[in-house]
């Protein structure tokens, strides 16, 4: 069995084992440096030894196939684009550990991975895919929370494990995606952009889009063409201050509508053994970013409501009716109902909300049992749902019957927002009926509902 120690001892001292970086370029120069800090010898290879730029302190340069006989370990920090050359060094790497830490500027842009490619160029050599996805950067700060782990993979088990105690002394933690074949997975990491995030963004934004048209249209256009009256200020904050709320409450909806959807599905196949569509699958896996930003439209909804009594608008308006009135409006005690309630019922909404946003810390959720946290992502989600839900109606109240609410025949936007979270609201309160609720508790607890069709075709084919 080969071995690649990271210590070796000559006699009773302990020496620092060599290692080899070839390329002298930013990640090589980073990985000098942190490898020279933990108590290794560093060597480059380099094109240019006696020319190439400032090197960390106590690291030699040689030639390329000078440093790679002196070392068992080498870093390959050079560009995929260049490795033809590393063929020439076939004799010198035969049993060497190579580490790939190359990275593509896009996706499939080559048929086989880089560390594939490198292997095939030095089939002696034992290549392991590693340190691809750290930035130069963050190798020589040392690691810091977002950039923890060290993902490898590689054919060679020993290999590997010489690549991870490195890893590991450098203080980073090591995860193992296994064979070379993994290699593409890791290289394509790096260019990923928010992945998850992307589907809740483009829909953040559509319906904001929408509604910030459809509102403008509607509220401002029209009293423009039907009164001549230019009202355009109010889209900086009585316009904002209804699109942003109104696609919190959509986005909101759509985190609590999969699960209903999925319950509804395993009551239908009357099994929870069968996989769910692609589609629903991928939509329950992007609630957290759903919520979240429904959280964030939320609490840009607040921040505007508060600036609502410092308005020029708002203030010029007061002191125009006090004097056309010139004596105290009478006190109407249903309208000091209906806002009293609907902003009560708004902050506590808006409290469960940040409770949501904050138990999905992953600080926070780690220090919570997974009932614990189904119970408020889920019970107390459904209720954030519900004062969300109710806030909006109370801020209707008789709207809905008035004729006048309905411009150009068309809803206002709060009422077009109600459909979703309403529907969500009655399917999940018919999932909480006892009968429901218990065939649904039964099948998430193993139960299946054998299907007589099913059975029959079953014992034919058999
Ligand atoms: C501000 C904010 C932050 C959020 N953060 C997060 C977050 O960090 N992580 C997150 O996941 N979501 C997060 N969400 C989204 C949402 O709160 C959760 O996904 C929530 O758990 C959804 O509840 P649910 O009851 O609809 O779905 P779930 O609790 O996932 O249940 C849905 C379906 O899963 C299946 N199921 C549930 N239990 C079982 C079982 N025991 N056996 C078999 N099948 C079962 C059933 O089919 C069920 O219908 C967040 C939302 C907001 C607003
Ligand atoms: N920079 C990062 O943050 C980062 C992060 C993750 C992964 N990576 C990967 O690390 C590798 C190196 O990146 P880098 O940013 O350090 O690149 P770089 O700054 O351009 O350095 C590359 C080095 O490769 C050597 N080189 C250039 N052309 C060569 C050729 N034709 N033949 C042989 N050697 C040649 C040069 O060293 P000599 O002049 O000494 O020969 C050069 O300094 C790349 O594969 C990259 O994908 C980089
Ligand atoms: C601190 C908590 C909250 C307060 C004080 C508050 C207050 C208000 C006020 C004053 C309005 C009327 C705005 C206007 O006149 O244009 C309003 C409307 C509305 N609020 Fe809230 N709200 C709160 C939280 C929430 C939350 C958490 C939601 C959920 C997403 C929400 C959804 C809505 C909706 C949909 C409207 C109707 C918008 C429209 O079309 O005019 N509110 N709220």
């Amino acid at each position: 069995r080969e071995c690649f120690c990271s210590f070796t001892t000559t006699g009773d001292i302990l020496t620092q084992e060599l290692l080899c970086i070839f390329g002298t370029g930013d990640l090589g120069r980073s990985l000098g440096q942190r490898l020279l800090q933990t108590g290794y010898r560093v060597v480059y290879g380099s094109r240019r030894p006696h020319s190439c730029g400032p090197l960390p302190e106590r690291a030699q340069v040689m030639s390329h196939a000078a440093a790679a006989q002196s070392a068992n370990l080498v870093f390959i920090c050079i560009h995929r684009e260049n490795y033809d050359f590393l063929e020439t060094l076939a004799p010198e790497l035969k049993g060497k550990v190579l580490v790939d830490v190359s990275n593509n500027v896009e996706k499939n842009l080559y048929p086989e991975a880089n560390a594939e490619y490198l292997q095939r160029l030095i089939p002696g050599a034992h290549v392991v895919k590693a340190f691809n996805t750290l930035s130069a950067w963050a190798l020589q700060n040392g690691p810091s929370d977002a950039n923890r782990q060290v993902y490898l993979c590689g054919n060679n088990a020993e290999a590997k494990q010489a690549v991870s105690v490195v890893a590991t002394k450098l203080g980073f933690t090591v995860l193992d995606r296994g064979s070379v074949s993994a290699a593409k997975e890791l290289e394509d990491f790096p260019l990923q952009l928010f992945p998850e995030w992307r589907l809740p963004l483009r829909l953040a934004v559509g319906l904001t889009a929408f509604f910030f048209f459809y509102l403008l249209i509607r509220d401002i256009i029209s009293v423009y063409i039907k009164e001549k009256k230019d009202i355009s200020f109010r889209i900086m904050v009585s316009l904002a201050n209804k699109v942003f709320p109104i696609v919190s409450l959509i986005m909101l909806s759509l985190c609590y509508l999969p699960g209903v959807i999925a319950a509804f599905l395993q009551l239908y196949r009357g099994t929870k053994y069968k996989r769910f569509p692609d589609w629903l699958d991928r939509w329950m896996l992007c609630r957290k970013q759903l919520g979240l930003l429904a959280l964030g439209f939320a609490f840009l909804h607040v921040l505007y409501t508060l600036i609502i009594p410092i308005r020029y608008y708002v203030r010029f308006r007061l002191s125009a009716i006090t004097v056309s009135e010139n004596r105290t409006p009478e006190f109407d005690t249903t309208m000091a109902w209906r806002t009293d309630s609907y902003y009560s019922v708004g902050i506590l909404g808006f409290g469960l909300y940040l409770l949501l946003g904050i138990t999905s810390l992953p600080s926070v959720s780690n220090a919570l049992s997974w009932r614990e946290f189904s119970f408020i992502q889920s019970k107390l989600g459904h209720v954030t749902l519900f004062f969300c839900t109710f806030h909006t109606y109370l801020y209707g109240w008789d709207k809905f019957l008035r004729a006048s609410s309905y411009k150009w025949y068309t809803p206002p936007g709060y009422m077009l927002c109600l459909v979703l979270p309403s529907v969500v609201l009655v399917l999940k309160l018919l999932l909480l009926l006892p009968c429901v609720d218990r065939s649904l508790t039964r099948i998430r607890q193993g139960w299946e509902r054998t299907n007589p069709d099913d059975d029959s075709r079953k014992s034919l084919l058999t």
